[in-house]
């Protein structure tokens, strides 16, 4: 293929898919900042440089403490729309054609935003942006592990009275010590209503919380699942189903998965017939959004244009979007990967 361009050219335009990007975690310090000076909300950083350098994280729980304290600047539509047209102009940017987005409803409301609030600021923006980007959006309601099941119940009946906002449910936050069988009946009665569902499962936790997520609470993806690879019998049940796995290189490096981006298990997930995607997780805590993902992976990890074109297509393959968008998603992949070869 021709990659006489600018070099990550190729991959920053490739038409891709998001699939595991939690809005809360696109919070730019510089807008966090201007969002809490308008809410008259004190940080505990004097200043974007000092915020910006606590950005160090042993692992998930260290970076969760923060993303959580971050995301506590949040108050109005206003915020969430802001929030959320930003993320969705950077992806779009990068080539995102469809972003299937998490939020975290149990993180504000809990602190006594309604429900109304963070979901029509949110969902607003994808409808702005879809009208004036040509990026379509679907929300992905996730529930926090580390709090109850009784509670993540109670948000997804919340949540159903929005449901025509919302394309599924997720698992999301602390994963060890909080297996996914505690919240089978929620995504029981998610999927009852029509829902989607998928659960993160294997970014610290064990292959046995992938089975868990697979067979108890139906999930349809998995985000993250690079432990997986411990298994080989669940490595099997993957690939013979093309269950998706939404990976999340820059987040796994910053979290302590691998020391860095060439230890990536990736092409070996790759190698095993696994659908894999390229994602952001939480852009900016980690240092890219997801076509700065596509081409530090490639240059670390050494692949191919083509590879890359794979990892593109398995991300709109494994997207909710009905049959024939999707396929209209995929010849525009293949349009330009024609267009683009020598
Ligand atoms: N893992 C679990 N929960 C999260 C993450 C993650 O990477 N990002 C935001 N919430
Ligand atoms: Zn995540």
């Amino acid at each position: 293929m021709d990659n006489t361009a600018t070099p990550g050219a190729f991959v920053r335009d490739l038409p891709k898919a998001e699939l595991h990007v939690h809005i809360e975690g696109t919070l730019e310090p510089e807008l966090m900042f201007e969002i809490a000076e308008r809410n008259a909300l004190p940080l505990r950083f004097d200043s974007i440089a000092e915020l910006r350098s606590a950005y160090k994280f042993q692992d998930l729980q260290e970076f969760l403490d923060i993303y959580y304290e971050g995301a506590a600047v949040l108050q109005t539509e206003q915020d969430f729309f802001d929030m959320t047209l930003a993320y969705l102009q950077r992806a779009a940017g990068d080539g995102v054609r469809r972003a299937e987005i998490f939020f975290d409803p149990q993180t504000h409301a809990d602190r006594g935003i309604p429900f109304p609030v963070f979901l029509e600021g949110i969902h607003a923006a994808g409808r702005h942006a879809e009208r004036e980007l040509g990026i379509s959006t679907g929300l992905i309601l996730c529930f926090l592990r580390h709090l109850a099941p009784e509670a993540a119940m109670e948000t997804l009946e919340t949540g159903l009275a929005y449901q025509e906002h919302i394309i599924g449910v997720g698992l999301d936050s602390s994963e060890v010590g909080f297996p996914p069988e505690l919240f089978s009946d929620v995504f029981d009665r998610a999927g009852a209503a029509g829902l989607h569902r998928v659960a993160h499962a294997g970014e610290e936790g064990p292959p046995a919380y992938v089975w868990g997520a697979l067979d108890t609470l139906h999930a349809e993806r998995i985000d993250h699942g690079i432990r997986a690879l411990e298994d080989p019998g669940l490595v099997s049940r993957l690939a013979d189903n093309r269950i998706p796995l939404t990976v999340c290189p820059f987040s796994n490096v910053k979290l302590g998965g691998f020391t860095t981006l060439q230890d990536h298990v990736l092409p070996t997930m790759m190698d095993h017939g696994l659908n894999v995607s390229i994602n952001s997780d939480d852009p900016a805590y980690f240092g890219g959004y997801v076509g700065d993902n596509y081409i530090e992976t490639q240059k670390a990890l050494g692949l191919s244009d083509a590879t890359m074109a794979v990892i593109a297509r398995n991300s709109l393959e494994a997207t909710f979007l009905p049959a024939s968008v999707k396929q209209t998603r995929l010849q525009e992949l293949d349009d330009y990967v024609a267009s683009h070869s020598a």
